[in-house]
């Protein structure tokens, strides 16, 4: 039997990169799925390419009513939610000098009040217990990168948020773990960096800087969140799972 049949998950921007091959393993393994973001053409092509068990919501995690009425459309449309993946995040690069209230504001808002309400506004429709996994990062819990300070620190939080709230979650049977990505090649490249050739020489950067000399793919990363979504991990909470070619590793 599919090991997620039945069951109920809402991903936070999965229209692309991560979250779009998350959604895609959750619904090859039997779940209904909920993606998110801010681009409705996006998740227009999201959702043909998913092609089944997926409804999609226009919205931006930073804003609590576009998060009232993601479960709103959930709660009229499945009533539960068993899984929750709070992977929605932008990657902004700026060194400490040129810091502005808006980067801190924009990158702090998406990355770590985005998964603080994500998280908070679920609760009431995770009847049934469940899965949260939080899409972090290698970059702010184990290694740091001089233009990544305020990122850095949004992941950082978003891991320490783990710690906190799993006490509290046990007791309702809900289980909430962190992955963290090393370099894996997606679309936030190119958001990150700009231009396609600046993108690229990331990318090489990255490659020569990893053990096992490339990038980590969507795919994988999928596999991660699947094992933390399903009850193949059941005993497993609070963790963070580097999935990273070893690079904050060795
Ligand atoms: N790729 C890597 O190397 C890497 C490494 C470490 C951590 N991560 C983390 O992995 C997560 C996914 O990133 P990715 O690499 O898959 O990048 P991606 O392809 O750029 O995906 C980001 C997703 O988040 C959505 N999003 C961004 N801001 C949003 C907002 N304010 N509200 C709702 N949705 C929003 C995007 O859609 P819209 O733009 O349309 O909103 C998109 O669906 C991020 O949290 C990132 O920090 C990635």
């Amino acid at each position: 039997m599919s090991k997620l049949e039945g069951k109920v998950a809402v991903i936070t921007g999965g229209t692309t990169g991560i979250g779009l091959a998350t959604a895609k393993r959750f619904v090859d393994e039997g779940a209904y799925v909920f993606i998110t973001g801010r681009r409705q053409a996006e998740l227009d092509k999201a959702k043909a390419e998913i092609g089944r068990n997926v409804t999609t919501v226009q919205g931006d995690v930073r804003n609590l009513a576009d998060l009232d009425r993601l479960y709103d459309i959930v709660k009229a449309e499945k009533g539960v939610v068993d899984i929750l993946f709070a992977n929605a995040g932008i990657a902004e690069h700026t060194m400490l000098d040129s810091i502005t209230e808006e980067h801190y504001d924009r990158v702090m808002g998406i990355n770590l009040k985005g998964v603080v309400f994500t998280v908070q506004k679920a609760l009431p429709l995770m009847t049934r217990g469940g899965s949260i996994v939080i899409n972090a990062s290698i970059v702010g819990i184990s290694k740091g990168v001089q233009s990544l300070g305020i990122y850095s620190a949004s992941k950082a939080g978003a891991r320490a948020l783990i710690r906190a709230w799993v006490p509290d979650l046990s007791a309702r049977g809900i289980r909430m773990n962190a992955v963290s990505p090393g370099p894996t090649d997606t679309p936030i490249f190119e958001s990150q960096f700009g231009t396609v050739e600046r993108a690229e020489m990331a990318r090489q950067a990255a490659i020569s800087a990893t053990p096992m000399k490339r990038m980590g793919l969507p795919e994988e990363l999928a596999a991660a969140v699947f094992f933390l979504a399903s009850s193949e991990s059941s005993f497993i909470t609070g963790i963070d799972l580097q999935v990273d070619g070893g690079m904050a590793q060795v």
